[in-house]
């Protein structure tokens, strides 16, 4: 059963509520700009991302008002100097961040209401946030507006020109130990999310030789009820199926084969069971070799 909804007959806040609870978790921009007169604004942004290495280009998008359709003063600044710098924005920062996207009246400098502590840049004229782990100088390449309604985004495509990383996230090699970035990202509704090294987990790129798919897994293994979608792709990422490998030897393998030898439905359960298991431990060949064992009971 699915809940379906047709964005063109739907209120603009339920669109809001499903549309910014299910894209999600998105990154924040913390974005530092200045108006003609050199004024600082400091303002979150979390419609953001990254779309090009070469040039290197982020987006972000200050929508106008849902209340009243009036823009929001990083665009107006934008509009007047395009610059801006983005800041990353980590779990130590959050509240702060929070605070800066208050209303404050036009020629308020957020550094100042957040708490932030501004440092200069080296290209352009707005600040970047010393507290922030990652700062990025920008030139704003394009504004594209895309509608003209209150709420509708204003997409700022930009160009990184200085990228600033703090020393104490890099690894001993100068790269950045995503570890030690406790990024913080903003879902639906006041819901955020920290990256910490517990929840952080790394998926190997799949095969470079292509792997078989899950459509070439054989049958009886493809069709199992116990090994979950994570586990067949796992399996279908060899460039071909394994042969069986005599020397192969499991202290399990052989209890299952002893305990539910009688039972050839309840035996492959067991087995399968064992093969998810080697396989959420990443012991693919193994999972293979047992699998294989299934195959030839
Ligand atoms: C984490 C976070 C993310 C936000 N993301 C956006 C966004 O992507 N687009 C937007 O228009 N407003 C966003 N807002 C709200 C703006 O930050 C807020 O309207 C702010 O007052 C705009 O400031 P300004 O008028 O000084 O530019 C976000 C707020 C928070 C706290």
């Amino acid at each position: 059963m699915f809940k379906t909804l047709d964005l063109e007959n739907i209120s603009t806040g339920e669109a809001q509520h499903f549309l910014q609870h299910a894209i999600a978790p998105r990154p924040i921009a913390l974005a530092s700009t200045v108006d003609a007169v050199g004024n600082v604004n400091l303002s979150p942004f979390s419609f953001f991302n990254l779309f090009s290495i070469t040039p290197p280009v982020v987006v972000f998008s200050p929508s106008s008002r849902l209340r009243d359709n009036t823009s929001k003063h990083t665009l107006e600044n934008l509009q007047e100097v395009p610059e801006v710098v983005i800041n990353i924005v980590t779990y130590d920062m959050v509240q702060q961040v929070s605070l800066s996207s208050c209303e404050y009246p036009k020629g308020v400098n957020e550094f100042d209401k957040a708490g932030f502590t501004q440092i200069s840049s080296e290209k352009i004229r707005p600040p970047r946030v010393k507290e922030s782990p990652v700062q990025m100088e920008c030139r704003v390449l394009e504004i594209r507006p895309m509608g003209t309604q209150g709420g509708a985004g204003n997409l700022v495509i930009a160009e990184i020109l200085m990228l600033h990383v703090n020393s104490l996230v890099l690894d001993e090699n100068g790269s950045i130990d995503q570890q030690k970035l406790s990024l913080t990202a903003r879902l639906g509704g006041n819901w955020y999310a920290r990256i910490t090294p517990e929840n952080l987990f790394q998926v190997k790129k799949p095969s470079r030789e292509i792997g078989i798919g899950i459509d070439s897994l054989p049958p009886a293994i493809r069709d199992s009820n116990i090994l979950t979608g994570n586990h067949l792709a796992r399996l279908a990422n060899v460039s071909e199926i394994p042969s069986i490998d005599p020397s192969f030897h499991d202290e399990k393998l052989t209890q299952i084969f002893q305990y539910y030898a009688i039972d050839p439905d309840e035996l492959e359960r067991e087995l399968h069971l064992h093969a998810g298991s080697l396989l959420d431990e990443e012991k693919t060949n193994e999972a293979w070799q047992v699998l294989l064992a299934t195959a030839q009971a």
